[in-house]
C-alpha cells in the first residue's frame, strides 16, 4: 500500500520541485500543501491534517525566507520558522509520522575555512538563522528520529531566486555589481528534490542531520557571470564588488560552503557539479520565457 507524504510549503521552489519529480510517483499517496491549505502556524490543523490524512512521512518546505525582511519581522519569522516546526513535530510525534526538515547554512557564522560538517558548532548572524537553528531544536527535541538537510543558495525555475534575478537585470542594464568576496555553493532545488526522494524511499530511515549542495564552490560574481553566459546574454558585464560595497539588512555569511561526504556516504548519491545544473534549469527558464 502506497505511504502518504505530506509536503508543505508546496508552492515554494523546493516545493515545486517535489511536485515535479512525485508526479506519477506510486510508492506515495502525497498531499500537496501551502499557507492557503495548511498553515503551518496553525497547531489545530496541522495536527487535524496529520491524524485525518493517516500521514506517515511529512517534507517541510515551508518556511519564512526573506531574510533582509526576517531582521524586522522577527515573530512572523519565529512564528513560521520555529513554533510551526514544532507543531509539525509534536504531531508527528503523536500519530507516528516521520519528519524529513529543511535547514540552512545560515546557522553557521561563515567564518570557516573549510566545508562545514554537520556537527561543526552553529552560531547563526541573522534572525533568519536564528530562526532556522531554533527550527533545528525544537525539531529534535519532539521528534528526535527526524532528518534535517541543511542546504544553502537554492534556485530553481519558481518563486524568487539569484539566477532569475540575475537574467532580468542583465537583460536591463549594461553593468551589474556582484559580490565576490562570499563564497559558497549553489543548490539547484531539482537536485535536492532528487536526493529527498531517495531518502524517503530508502530501506530504512536513518534519522540525523545531512548537508547538500550541488558539487563545487563559486562565489556570488562566479555565479552571476555563469548564468549570463550560459543564458547567452552578451551585453552586460558583470563587475565584482565587495561585501562592504553592498550593504544589507541582514549580514551574510563569508563562507557557506557544506560538506557533504555524509549524506554521500549514507545514501550513495552523486551530486551534479552545479554548473551541469544550472544549464538545466536555464534551459527551463529558456523554454518558459
Ligand atoms: N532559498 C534559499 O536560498 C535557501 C537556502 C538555504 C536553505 N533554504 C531552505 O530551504 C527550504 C525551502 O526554501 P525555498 O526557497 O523553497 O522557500 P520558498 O520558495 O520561500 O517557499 C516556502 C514556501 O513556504 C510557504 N509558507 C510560508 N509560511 C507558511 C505557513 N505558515 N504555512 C504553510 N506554508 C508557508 C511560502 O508561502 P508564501 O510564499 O506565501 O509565504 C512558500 O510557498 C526552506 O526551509 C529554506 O529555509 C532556502
Amino acid at each position: 500500500m502506497p505511504k502518504n507524504l505530506l509536503i508543505t510549503g508546496a508552492d515554494g521552489q523546493l516545493g515545486n520541485e517535489m511536485r515535479n519529480i512525485l508526479a506519477g510517483d506510486k510508492t506515495f499517496n502525497s498531499f500537496f500543501t501551502d499557507k492557503e491549505t495548511l498553515d503551518i502556524t496553525d497547531a489545530k490543523a496541522v495536527y487535524k491534517f496529520i491524524e485525518d490524512n493517516h500521514i506517515d512521512i511529512i517534507v517541510n518546505c515551508a518556511a519564512y525566507t526573506a531574510v533582509d525582511k526576517a531582521e524586522e519581522d522577527i515573530i512572523d519569522c519565529a512564528k513560521i520558522n520555529v513554533d510551526a516546526v514544532g507543531n509539525i513535530a509534536g504531531a508527528a510525534r503523536n500519530f507516528g509520522a516521520k519528519v524529513l526538515h529543511i535547514s540552512t547554512d545560515y546557522v553557521f557564522d561563515g567564518y570557516n575555512y573549510q566545508p562545514y560538517e554537520e556537527n561543526d558548532e552553529t552560531n547563526p548572524k541573522t534572525n533568519y538563522g536564528t530562526t532556522k537553528r531554533d527550527g533545528e531544536r525544537m525539531l529534535l527535541k519532539f521528534a528526535p528520529d527526524s532528518i534535517i538537510i541543511r542546504t544553502a543558495w537554492l534556485y530553481s525555475p519558481y518563486g524568487k531566486n539569484f539566477v532569475k534575478t540575475m537574467i532580468n537585470l542583465a537583460k536591463q542594464n549594461k553593468t551589474i555589481n556582484v559580490i565576490s568576496d562570499q563564497i559558497g555553493t549553489p543548490t539547484y532545488a531539482a537536485d535536492l528534490a532528487n536526493v529527498i526522494l531517495k531518502i524517503i524511499t530508502a530501506p530504512e530511515w536513518m534519522p540525523g542531520t545531512y548537508h547538500f549542495t550541488n558539487e563545487g564552490i563559486c562565489s556570488w560574481y562566479d555565479f552571476a557571470k555563469a548564468i549570463i553566459r550560459i543564458y547567452g546574454i552578451n551585453t552586460c558585464n558583470i563587475l565584482p564588488i565587495k561585501s562592504k560595497d553592498y550593504p544589507a539588512k541582514a549580514s551574510r555569511p563569508f563562507y557557506s560552503v557544506l560538506d557533504k561526504t555524509k549524506i554521500k556516504r549514507t545514501y550513495g548519491v552523486s551530486i551534479p557539479y552545479w554548473e551541469d545544473s544550472l544549464h538545466k534549469c536555464i534551459e527551463i527558464l529558456k523554454q518558459n520565457s
